[in-house]
């Protein structure tokens, strides 16, 4: 089967968040089981590693100067680049009007362009490439005007006659709203916006690819279900359960190549669960790397995340005194929202023998943290799938999450009598469960 993956970001070449973990770790567990892959994602340029956004320097050859690309009442012409990772190739969109901005994601309508750019580019590159695939598997909504191209535009093409297209949700409150103005610009009929589209007077990339795509699914079965709820389901869920035949969820895999302590990369030692010594050089580098006492004894917590709601960061504000009174340590490496930030920056401020913060982005500290933490938070609002959690259980570090999405489906919550459980679950949402 042929399957092309079309994502906003895939690691190693360019990540804000797991989607990215997600669109590289796919395209290498289909290849294992014969499936003839191919990626596509834009080309970032102008960027370092700044803002969550990382990118490497190597983004392969330029293999096409002129992908023509009908978009705003004209024609444009894109480059394409492309690499291969362990025989996958990966090809990049090159539009620097859009994607040579220094940044992967900005905000508003101009957002919803670029991306409506690179779907459109998408499916042009798709037909330069040559035999045409069975799936399109687009992620998120970055790549929701795909299916309503394919609909519209393309729905004659003979090209596409055999195309299915296959859609993920990885994160349902994103959802690429735009106004309806924007459509000309981007070659949509009104016809497909009063169907498909139409989302409280605007436009909804998210809503597109629920209505579009011929097959849907969800990054763990928890939310599979969640998302079907007024709770969950940010205006959506009517729209989904009308689809819920049409929907599966299907857990996150998470690449050990990338994330095992066996072998890792980034820190001081390695270690397996049948040889557990090295983690404790690990914490000792880790405390070390947060000017913390190297007192191994002394439990230390941690937490690796983008400071928003979804990630429950409220909850621990709350809690944070009370893990830290008995004398636990703890460390976070985060980025956004400012107010989070200052009230962590405050915490250290008070209390520098016992809590290190880093706000940025750092791979190598996301790993080392990881195998050097003895206890890994997650008390997330909502969680369609995290992946840190996965991570936690490879290096030993156990999980604390509030079951919800993927955090309930992946951790059970450990029993003294039974001995069974792999981590601490709570499920209301406040800091004494949490506690
Ligand atoms: P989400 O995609 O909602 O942010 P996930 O748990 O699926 O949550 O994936 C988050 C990924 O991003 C993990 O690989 C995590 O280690 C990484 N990550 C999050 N924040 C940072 C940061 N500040 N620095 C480095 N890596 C980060
Ligand atoms: C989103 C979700 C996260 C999930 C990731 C990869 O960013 O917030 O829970 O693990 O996508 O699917």
């Amino acid at each position: 089967m042929r399957v092309v993956i079309a994502a906003s970001e895939a690691v190693p070449y360019s990540k804000t968040g797991g989607l990215a973990d997600v669109c590289g770790a796919l395209p290498k567990a289909l290849k294992r089981i014969g499936v003839d892959v191919h990626v596509i994602v834009p080309r970032y340029t102008g960027m370092s590693v700044r803002n969550g956004d990382v990118v490497s320097n190597s983004n392969g050859f330029q293999i096409m100067s002129d992908l023509a690309v009908p978009f705003g009442g004209g024609i444009r012409y894109a480059s394409v680049w492309q690499d291969w990772l362990d025989d996958t190739p990966f090809y990049f969109i090159d539009f620097p009007e859009y994607f040579g901005l220094g940044y992967i994601y900005g905000s508003g309508d101009f957002d919803v362009e670029r991306f409506a750019f690179f779907s459109r580019a998408t499916l042009e590159l798709i037909k330069r490439l040559g035999n045409p695939p069975e799936v399109i598997h687009c992620n998120d909504w970055q790549t929701g005007l795909v299916p309503a191209y394919l609909n519209s535009t393309y729905r004659f093409d003979p090209y596409f006659s055999n195309t299915s297209t296959f859609f993920s949700i990885h994160n349902l409150a994103y959802q690429g709203l735009f106004s309806p103005g924007l459509l000309a610009h981007a070659g949509l009929g009104a016809d497909v916006y009063q169907y498909g589209l139409e989302f409280h007077g605007m436009a909804s990339s998210m809503k597109s690819g629920l209505y579009f795509s011929n097959g849907l699914s969800t990054v763990s079965r928890k939310y599979a279900e969640e998302i079907q709820t007024e709770e969950f389901g940010n205006q959506l869920e009517g729209l989904l359960r009308w689809r819920r035949d049409d929907l599966i969820g299907i857990l996150n895999g998470v690449d050990y190549d990338e994330w095992n302590p066996a072998h890792d990369i980034y820190t001081a030692a390695h270690f397996s669960h049948e040889h557990l010594e090295g983690k404790r050089e690990c914490k000792r580098q880790l405390l070390r790397n947060f000017h913390l006492p190297e007192d191994l004894d002394r439990p230390l917590t941690a937490i690796v995340t983008r400071l928003t709601t979804q990630k429950g960061i409220d909850l621990l504000a709350q809690a944070i005194w009370r893990i830290l009174d008995p004398g636990a340590s703890f460390v976070m490496l985060g980025s956004g929202s400012k107010s989070y930030e200052d009230f962590f920056q405050h915490v250290r401020d008070s209390r520098p023998e016992q809590v290190g913060v880093y706000f940025g982005y750092s791979t190598a500290l996301a790993h080392q943290i990881e195998a050097g933490a003895d206890m890994y938070l997650m008390p997330s609002a909502y969680e369609p799938c995290g992946l840190n959690q996965m991570y936690s259980l490879k290096y030993g570090t156990v999980p604390i999450v509030r079951g919800t999405g993927g955090l309930d489906d992946t951790i059970s919550d450990f029993n003294r009598s039974s001995g069974q459980g792999n981590g601490f679950k709570f499920y209301d949402y406040s800091p004494d469960r949490l506690i």
